[in-house]
């Protein structure tokens, strides 16, 4: 199974283990999780095991104590694998939202949004071709910084990592790496692709029937087809990219002062080729725009029940024989619900997940921009730019095709929700679809 790429880990284990005595010191209690699945013929993923881990109660150079579980549909047994799915699911949202959802996206764009204002011109090309996917970005992170990232806020208050929420994403950043954030580098990363130049957008998916990655790679190829086509324009060599005084101060800014933490890593691109500063842009835009858009826009649709997206654990798991496996077996509902979120933090996070699911009535999308065709008076990045507006339409029919196929199971799931978060396209409010040109929420 291995072999043939049939087996994945859901990994939330080596990041949380050195802070999970700290977690488990308030009221919270919790394990570091490793889940294995298997992909069955029929597309779809299957858990096989789950793995609970806690350190050791004599020390840590004793290393984790962990326990196996493994599916069971009848029973107390049923209960305690519907309790051991909860754990996994409790690391998955922290990570989700802290992750996934603050660092990688909000987080990252902000040096990018800072070195673009102080080092281009409004009227140089680069600034032109960025400055839509930075709109509201500074505003919606200052606001973040006031009341839900902050100390005490309520991503503390409502997360089971609780304050040590920002430091453990600061720790996870620096395994943070720009060029990762391409999406065809991250779907290799992370084992659910591999690299395959004859395939359409250079990547052959090991798990075909990936919404997220299929209807993410025809958004990634249209963003940066309309890169290169700019870029080509504005550079007709390497050596005027190398040459352009604000271009190369702007790169520099952003390495060097804007991810300085980060700053001798070796794989930042140099800045030296056209094909660089199409790599940085297309990454760029696509972590403001269609990244940010698929972890965001979900939130309150998939996990608006707090059952389906638990974000703490109170209690660790019943052990056969103890009061608790006894309370577990008579009432298991009363039980499960006492083992996640309380009540005071679910409505909290409920409220903050449906706010940050909506999109505002002025919000401009993927392939628009304000002010309509005003913004260049060159003709070719126009023309190009209407290209890239009809392509990002033609995907749209094309994934709502996708959502109608019933071979393609993992589009729907059981819940019978189609897959919608990539249509580039989206009314005012919470539509659970919609691509919006930056971070705005
Ligand atoms: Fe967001």
């Amino acid at each position: 199974a291995i072999e043939n790429k049939k087996l994945f880990i859901l990994d939330h284990h080596d990041y949380l283990i050195p802070y999970l005595r700290r977690i488990n010191s308030s009221t919270t209690k919790t394990y570091a999780t490793r889940t294995i699945f298997f992909l069955k013929d029929d597309g779809t993923l299957a858990p096989l095991a789950i793995e609970l881990s806690k350190p050791h109660s004599q020390g840590d150079e004793h290393g984790p104590v962990s326990e196996v579980y493994v599916p069971a549909y009848e029973g107390v047994e049923a209960y305690i694998w519907l309790l051991a799915k909860a754990y996994v699911v409790v690391n998955d949202s922290c990570y989700h939202q802290i992750v996934s959802h603050w660092l990688n996206t909000h987080a990252v764009v902000e040096p990018f949004v800072i070195a673009t204002n102080r080092q281009l011109s409004v009227v140089h090309p680069v600034y032109k071709l960025l400055f839509p996917h930075y709109r509201d970005t500074m505003n919606i992170n200052s606001l973040a910084r006031k009341s839900l990232v902050n100390a005490d806020g309520i991503i503390e208050k409502t997360f089971l990592w609780s304050r040590y929420s920002m430091e453990m994403s600061s720790v996870i950043y620096k395994d943070w790496s720009l060029v990762d954030q391409a999406l065809p580098n991250d779907l290799i990363k992370r084992g659910v692709a591999v690299a395959d130049p004859s395939a359409p957008h250079g990547v052959k998916l090991v798990i075909e029937d990936y919404p997220y990655a299929s209807d993410g790679l025809e958004i990634w190829d249209a963003i940066k087809s309309w890169v290169e086509e700019y870029v080509a324009f504005y550079y007709k060599s390497d050596e005027a990219l190398q040459k352009d005084p604000e271009l190369q101060a702007w790169w520099k800014e952003l390495v060097q002062v804007g991810h300085g933490d980060l700053k001798d890593k070796p794989w930042w691109p140099k800045m030296q080729s056209r094909g660089d500063l199409v790599a940085v842009s297309t990454t760029l835009i696509w972590i403001a725009s269609a990244l940010h858009a698929a972890v965001n826009f979900g939130q309150y649709p998939y996990g608006g029940l707090i059952l389906n997206r638990p974000t703490i654990s109170r209690r660790f798991m019943p052990v056969e024989g103890s009061a608790e496996y006894a309370a577990l077996a008579k009432n298991p509902e009363k039980e499960f619900l006492r083992t996640i979120t309380g009540k005071k933090e679910t409505l909290i996070d409920l409220t903050v997940i449906e706010i940050l699911s909506r999109h505002a009535s002025d919000e401009i999308y993927l392939g628009e921009r304000d002010g309509g065709d005003h913004w260049t008076s060159d003709a070719g990045p126009l023309e190009a730019f209407k290209r890239f507006g009809k392509k990002l339409a033609e995907i749209e029919e094309k994934l709502v095709k996708k959502n109608n196929d019933e071979t393609l199971r993992n589009r729907t799931g059981p819940a019978k929700m189609p897959y919608t978060l990539l249509y580039p396209s989206s009314e005012e409010g919470l539509t659970f679809r919609g691509i919006p040109n930056s971070i705005s929420i």
